[in-house]
């Protein structure tokens, strides 16, 4: 079983690559799907400059993870062939991150318009891992609805805060910690940070 990762048009696609990056580091497969406006986001606030065509950034990320080809699938935004668009072939886990308010309210009401709807609908069927890394703020009653309903569906709701504690000099730390944080949801070992209580304390 392969993680899936899905990158939606939230701010903070820097915390979707860096996931891809550790994931890969761990030697784990991932398939990936990047939502219209997720590449959008990519392609402003990364030099990666990814195309439309799933094809066209896989090769793209193969050279720039510097992984194996069969370790990364890209599918596209209506690809209902993949595996994990059925119950039959759940993924290990499914973490999308970023994730945008829309893309939480669809699977909130089980819209399944897309394929990373559609795989959220099914991870959360299937009684599986779905992690969503949501950004937005502040948030309004209706966003603080769904997210109730998704936590109550048993989704993990992780929202993009890093914290300070750790004391950053970079924006690459702020990103580790969310990263981490969602690592250890996934039982990835890593050394991204040093744990509270073990070097970071008052
Ligand atoms: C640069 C940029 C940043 C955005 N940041 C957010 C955000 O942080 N949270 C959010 O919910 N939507 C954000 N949006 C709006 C979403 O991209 C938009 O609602 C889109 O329809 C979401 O589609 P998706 O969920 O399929 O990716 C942003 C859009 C752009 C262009």
């Amino acid at each position: 079983m392969r993680f899936v990762i899905a990158i939606t048009g939230a701010s903070g696609s820097l915390y979707g690559i860096r996931l891809l990056e550790c994931l890969f580091k761990a030697k784990e497969n991932v398939d990936l799907m990047i939502s219209p406006a997720g590449l959008m986001v990519i392609n402003s606030e990364t030099d990666l400059q990814l195309s439309a065509r799933p094809h066209e950034t896989h090769q793209k990320l193969v050279q720039f993870f510097e992984i194996k080809p069969e370790q990364l699938r890209v599918f596209g935004h209506q690809q209902w062939t993949a595996p994990f668009a059925s119950g039959s072939s759940p993924p290990k886990a499914f973490v999308i991150c970023p994730c945008t308010n829309g893309t939480m309210a669809s699977i909130a009401n089980g819209l399944s318009r897309n394929l990373i709807e559609r795989t959220a609908d099914v991870v959360l069927k299937e009684q599986r891992k779905l992690i969503l890394v949501h950004r937005e703020t502040p948030l309004s009653i209706i966003q603080l609805e769904n997210l109730l309903k998704l936590a109550k569906a048993g989704a993990t709701i992780m929202p993009a805060n890093p914290a300070f504690y750790q004391r950053p000099q970079k924006i690459e730390e702020l990103v580790d910690f969310m990263v981490a944080r969602i690592l250890d949801h996934l039982n990835i070992s890593h050394d991204l940070l040093p744990r509270w209580g073990n070097g970071v304390s008052l």
